[in-house]
């Protein structure tokens, strides 16, 4: 079956990093978020330890996203087709989408909702995280800090419920998991799922 290369060896590597830094940073932030799931904390030695880790375990999540974003922003940037995408999406999933044609580039206008939505939330947990590690940053403002807690809570949630989407969408879209685990897809997936991605890798010059 014909293949196309979707991701290279460092990109993957890059990605499967920032999964594992996320579960990590997530269960151990919702160990403090609700003493019902603080038995999460003997996952990475008690609580203690895990107030410890927590912040870097975070911080290594973000830094790994960056080099992941800084590959992938540009393929990520909106189009008149993902607006069209969005529209047709409904159709989409509830499976009456017979007629309709989902064009896309690389990635299609859902997963570019899911890329930027990761960017945000990131960006929030990283600001408002630093406002109150208390570690680093025993000095600040009360009011500042308790309304620091809340954003980070709130865009943890946001984060969270994002990639049950992305991992959904990935286990859902059959064929979408190989790109990520090999590195490649079938020609059928890619004209499938992306066709204006499929055509620009047909017209592009062998090396
Ligand atoms: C178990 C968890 C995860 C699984 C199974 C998974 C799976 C995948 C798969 C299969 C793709 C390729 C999709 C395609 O090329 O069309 C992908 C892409 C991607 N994943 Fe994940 N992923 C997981 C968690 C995460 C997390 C935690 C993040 C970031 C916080 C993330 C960020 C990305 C990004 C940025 C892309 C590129 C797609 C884009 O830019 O829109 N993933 N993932």
């Amino acid at each position: 079956m014909a293949m196309l290369q979707r991701y290279r060896d460092s990109q993957r590597i890059n990605h499967w990093i920032v999964v594992l830094l996320f579960f990590c940073a997530g269960l151990s932030g919702l160990a403090f978020f609700h003493p019902s799931l603080f038995f999460l904390s003997s996952l990475f030695g008690g609580g203690p330890w895990t107030r410890i880790l927590h912040p870097y375990m975070g911080l290594g999540m973000v830094l790994a996203f960056v080099f992941l974003a800084l590959k992938m922003w540009r393929d990520n940037l909106w189009t008149p087709v993902d607006t069209e995408w969005i529209r047709q999406s409904t159709e989409l999933i509830a499976g009456t989408d017979k007629t309709a044609s989902h064009q896309a580039y690389k990635y299609n206008g859902g997963q570019k909702v899911v890329f930027w939505v990761m960017v945000v939330s990131l960006l929030v947990l990283l600001v408002t995280g630093f406002m109150f590690w208390h570690a680093w940053f025993p000095e600040g403002n009360i009011l500042m800090r308790r309304i620091a807690v809340v954003l980070h809570s709130a865009s943890a949630a946001m984060l969270i419920l994002t990639i049950i989407i992305h991992v959904y969408a990935a286990i859902w879209v059959k064929g979408s998991m190989r790109a990520m685990t090999r590195g490649t897809v079938t020609e059928t997936w890619a004209a499938h799922h992306h066709p204006l991605w499929h055509k620009e890798m047909k017209e592009r010059p062998r090396a």
